[in-house]
């Protein structure tokens, strides 16, 4: 019998974070991979905030916080949510965590029971469905069509629905896609979810500030404030201010939810770091004037990953209104003979063979739930882009 919990049977590591390991073994081995799976912003962490928290340990803020996160970060995020979302909460309403990644995995232990179905929208942040299980629930996927730039439509999210329906995940911008919901197809999805007062909706809104075309940033609780009190919105420092290592993220939704969140953090990791918290508030009250020219940035590389993934025979890629990745199509490709004589059959054959020929890492759908597409992510400078860019192409056109 194994030594660990059965729970673990189902879960893999995240794919992505494989991808990147796999990448970095390459590396040290001598070889010249470029890695196009990285799901950080390039760019580093501005000066004012790495001050506030040089400040904060000067001052002797390096002691444990609330476990719910300070008076003044709580302070700092209710005015985002005002300035920013028009949306109003109490600081009973908040709750700071290492990273969005433990605001949604505290919130999936405080509410799910065995048998719960949590609504996916495939494709999915890998770390969505793995998150579920390990809190006893049934990750359901609704699956989308490239066509529709991976959104789901209303009627599938009304198909999907049933009395054991806990959760709907909705993020936008997307990790994997880069899609984006408006306030117009989140108000058509916020019908159907009026009709089944059981469903509760997760917003990941991580990506808010990384969004192009001039489209507005919509979330759902602004958009149909009757759904205000059974929605969760995560959100976090990490891609906005380039403070991925900083590991702070932040929830707002329903007081008796919050406090549950809060308190599975009180048993497992307490309040998250005082000094990334300090420096979270100068991240939120400081000066914003970089994230437009950041996000137009990322807008002049994605066009440019775009049309040169286009002209590629056997890619076909959408051009996707924000975060920092596209999700090509390689199924065109399939059938195909690789350099070393193997036939393409999945994506994952794709992937490894453009690690071998062209040693660029990207990382398969399917990691997304998705099969027959790779994400590519294009927080790199232009140079490495367009190197990579070549590379693939390169080694597509050897495939026979
Ligand atoms: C969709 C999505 N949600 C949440 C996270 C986690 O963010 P954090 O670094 O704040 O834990 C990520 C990070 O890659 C993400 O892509």
């Amino acid at each position: 019998m194994s030594f660990l919990a059965h729970s673990l049977s189902n879960i893999k590591p995240s794919p992505t974070i494989a991808v990147s390991m796999k990448a970095n073994e390459l590396k040290a081995a001598g070889k010249d991979i470029i890695s196009l799976s990285m799901g950080e912003p390039d760019f580093d962490t501005p000066e004012n905030i790495k001050q506030a928290a040089i400040k904060a340990i000067q001052k002797g803020d390096t002691k444990y916080t609330a476990v719910d996160g300070t008076a003044s970060l709580k302070k700092a995020i209710i005015e985002k949510f005002k300035r920013e979302n028009s949306l109003e909460y109490k600081p009973s309403e908040i709750l700071v965590s290492t990273g969005a990644k433990q605001v949604i995995y505290n919130a999936l232990v405080a509410s799910l029971n065995a048998g719960d179905e949590v609504l996916i929208p495939a494709p999915y942040w890998v770390s969505y469905p793995d998150m579920v299980l390990l809190a006893g629930g049934n990750p359901m996927i609704i699956e989308s069509s490239e066509k529709n730039n991976f959104k789901i439509s209303p009627h599938a999210l009304e198909e999907k629905i049933t009395p054991k329906t806990k959760w709907l995940i909705l993020n936008s911008p997307s990790n994997p896609t880069g899609s984006c919901y408006s306030a117009a197809e989140l108000k058509l999805l916020a019908e159907v979810l009026l009709r089944h007062p059981q469903v509760h909706i997760l917003a990941d809104d991580i990506y808010e500030h990384l969004i192009f075309d001039g489209l507005k940033f919509a979330t759902i609780a602004e958009v149909e404030p009757k759904l205000k009190d059974r929605t969760l919105i995560v959100n976090g420092v990490s891609k906005a201010y380039a403070m991925t290592g900083w590991r702070i993220g932040y929830g707002a939704g329903p007081e008796k939810l919050i406090k549950a969140m809060s308190m599975i953090q009180s048993q497992s990791t307490s309040s998250p770091s005082s000094i990334s918290q300090a420096a979270s508030v100068e991240a939120l009250n400081g000066i914003q004037d970089y994230i437009k020219p950041n996000a137009k940035l990322f807008q002049s590389r994605r066009d440019m990953v775009v049309s040169m993934l286009n002209e590629i025979d056997g890619i076909n890629c959408n051009t996707p209104n924000g975060a920092f990745y596209v999700f090509p199509s390689c199924k065109n490709l399939y059938g195909k003979k690789t350099t070393s004589g193997k036939i393409i059959e999945n994506d994952n054959d794709f992937a490894s063979y453009l690690l071998e020929e062209a040693l660029v890492a990207v990382v398969p759908g399917i990691a997304f739930g998705a099969e027959g597409f790779f994400r590519i992510s294009y927080a790199a400078s232009d140079e490495f882009l367009k190197n990579a860019m070549r590379r693939i192409a390169d080694a597509c056109s050897k495939l026979k």
